[in-house]
């Protein structure tokens, strides 16, 4: 599938994707603390979609799709929080269809192959759905799965490193400013308790989004990113932000025998 991703075209991209990033800085060259954790966030998943698809022993094109992807996944978010100063989507737009159509506006993408071009476009358009189409050709699939997978891993790492660093009180817009010591709605409870992907709509508090990102242990495709959420000990980390008496125990027990089978 992959003809002409190569590490020249890749080099190319990675340039635009930073030259579009930078039209975002201030006079005095800096992004706002909100983009420049996007950008960072941008950086990391490119990583971890390439040690994954390492890990799954893809080729080294398949590799450098892996990454690229990784890295404009959320090219949507610049001009998104430039129009609305808000990262949530639901108060703004979608921004994996904004990050879509900066994409199919540029000339980026304009030396690769057409399939190349649709596959890159479309994960970009479906990284953050609520439920994927159910027809997609297998190579789609396979890259949008892959990015679905590093994206949620470092979200873990930016909510967890947030929370125990406790810099939320600063940047109170990494969980949409969503209010602290309110339990968890019952709702995103039964959602966890029977393996379902939570329903942004129903988050209102900071326990709400702590839930919902353990729903989406249930949505990981690939066993490597099984691996490193285990490995990394996500389950755990994301329990002890919550006070005692929000966690729903059982469903954690079978969270974590979940892991457990498919690590
Ligand atoms: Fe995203």
């Amino acid at each position: 599938m992959v003809k002409n991703m190569d590490q020249k075209h890749f080099e190319t991209l990675k340039s635009r994707f930073n030259e579009y990033v930078n039209s975002f800085r201030d006079n005095d060259g800096n992004l706002h603390p909100m983009m420049q954790l996007k950008y960072e966030h941008s950086q990391r998943v490119a990583n971890e979609a390439r040690e994954v698809a390492a890990a799954l022993n893809w080729k080294e094109p398949e590799l450098l799709m892996a990454e690229i992807i990784g890295l404009l996944h959320d090219v949507g978010r610049f001009s998104q929080f430039q129009d609305f100063q808000t990262y949530c989507d639901s108060k703004s737009v979608n921004h994996g269809c904004r990050g879509f159509e900066v994409l199919a506006k540029s000339d980026w993408l304009t030396r690769l192959s057409q399939e190349e071009n649709h596959v890159i476009l479309e994960s970009v358009r479906l990284h953050n759905c609520h439920r994927l189409p159910t027809t997609m050709a297998k190579d789609l699939r396979l890259f949008v799965n892959l990015v679905r997978d590093a994206d949620k891993l470092d979200i873990f790492f930016v909510l967890n490193n947030a929370i125990e660093k406790d810099t939320l009180k600063n940047n109170p817009e990494i969980i949409w400013d969503l209010p602290q010591n309110i339990p968890p709605s019952p709702a995103i409870i039964e959602d966890l308790r029977y393996h379902r992907q939570a329903s942004y709509e129903n988050v209102k508090s900071q326990a709400d989004f702590c839930l919902l990102q353990l729903c989406w242990i249930y949505d990981l495709n690939y066993a490597p990113t099984i691996k490193k959420v285990s490995e990394r000990k996500i389950v755990d980390r994301i329990v002890q932000t919550l006070p005692a008496s929000d966690v729903p125990k059982d469903a954690i027990q079978s969270l974590k025998q979940f892991l457990q089978t498919a690590a």
